[in-house]
Order: C-alpha cells, then sequence, then structure tokens
C-alpha cells in the first residue's frame, strides 16, 4: 500500500489490534458491572479510530465524549505543555469515567486530563491505552489497561499520525526516521 512507503516496519498488524480490543473490552465491561451510566472520553484525534472499535466490545449502558488535546504538533516528542483544545459536554461529577487514549509516552498528557477530570468530581477515573512506551516516562503514570508496550519507537497508524498523516493506516507501524530527520 502507498500509505506504507514511508514505514520501516509493522509493530502490530490489524488482526493483533482487533483481538487485543475485544481483550481490553471484555475486561472493562467486567470491571464496570456495577456502573450505572459510565461516561467513555475519546481524546482526540489518536485516540479516535481505537475507541471506535473499543466501544463496540463493552456490553454496558455507557454515553460517550469527546476532548481534544494537543502537545506534539509537528513533531515527535512533547513540547511538554497540555493544550486543551476541546472540552467535554458532558458533566463529569459522581460519574465513572473512562478515558480512552492512543498512546502514553511521557504520560504528560494523561497527567494532566486525570487531575482536570478528579477536580471535577469524577466518581472513579480510569485510562485505558492501546499503546505504551514506558521508557518515555517523565511524570508518575500507570494506565489502568494497556493494549500493547512498545518500544521507544516513534509510530503511526490505526488513528496515530505523524504531522496529522498516516491516521488511516490499518495496522500500527514504526515510522521511517528519514521522515522527520
Ligand atoms: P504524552 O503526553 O507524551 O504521554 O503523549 C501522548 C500523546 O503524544 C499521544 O496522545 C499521541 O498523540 C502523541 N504520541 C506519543 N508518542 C507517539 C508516537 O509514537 N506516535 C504518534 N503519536 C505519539
Ligand atoms: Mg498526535
Amino acid at each position: 500500500m502507498k500509505l506504507h512507503q514511508d514505514t520501516i516496519k509493522t509493530l502490530i498488524t490489524a488482526d493483533q489490534l482487533s483481538a487485543r480490543v475485544a481483550e481490553l473490552g471484555a475486561q472493562i465491561t467486567a470491571d464496570l458491572q456495577d456502573s450505572e451510566r459510565p461516561l467513555f472520553v475519546c481524546n482526540l484525534r489518536g485516540a479516535s479510530v481505537f475507541f471506535a472499535d473499543l466501544i463496540r466490545h463493552v456490553d454496558l449502558p455507557l454515553v460517550i465524549d469527546f476532548l481534544g488535546t494537543s502537545s506534539y504538533g509537528a513533531s515527535t516528542k512533547t513540547s511538554g505543555e497540555v493544550r486543551l483544545q476541546k472540552d467535554l459536554t458532558e458533566p463529569l461529577f459522581g460519574r465513572d469515567v473512562v478515558i480512552v487514549e492512543d498512546i502514553i509516552d511521557s504520560g504528560l498528557t494523561l497527567k494532566y486530563i486525570k487531575t482536570l477530570f478528579e477536580t471535577r468530581g469524577a466518581k472513579s477515573v480510569r485510562i485505558c491505552s492501546l499503546l505504551d512506551k514506558p521508557s518515555g516516562r517523565r511524570t508518575e503514570l500507570v494506565g489502568d489497561y494497556i493494549g500493547f508496550e512498545i518500544p521507544g519507537e516513534f509510530v503511526v497508524g490505526y488513528g496515530l499520525d505523524y504531522d496529522e498523516r498516516y491516521r488511516n493506516l490499518p495496522d500500527v507501524c514504526v515510522l521511517d526516521p528519514k521522515v522527520y530527520s
């Protein structure tokens, strides 16, 4: 596929993604059995593809909402400054919340979101991230549900971008460093 021309290897295939997403959905369903109206928050834009697949494996009376944050821009490293670009529509007070994210790298984005949600009075805040890059961590942040742990390489596809490109790749691939160096 032409879209793959800038990638150097496939890290996680579409089949592996779909199997793992189903497992995550089942696990979350079991853990939130007693929750009345859990709120699933998609962190735009990277988590959108994962989110759409995940919620169809969660057998709960859930409500969805969307949050927009950014910290990268046209770079492969965090600027260290997280910006809220689009806020939620739903109130958080007293709700069980699951934040759905594409990847935890430095952890700064999720720390910012989690703190914000707790300040607004959420009853519980859980983090579900498709990918985790523990080597990049700059703050103490642990995800509750993680799809795959990956090495410290910059990846694209299945929602993840570099400078807004490659989100539509069906698998998770390592981007050729030539593209950004
Ligand atoms: P953090 O704040 O450093 O944890 O970064 C989280 C955000 O950075 C994610 O929501 C992604 O948008 C972006 N990001 C981090 N690593 C990668 C990567 O390897 N590929 C694409 N985006 C990434
Ligand atoms: Mg991004």
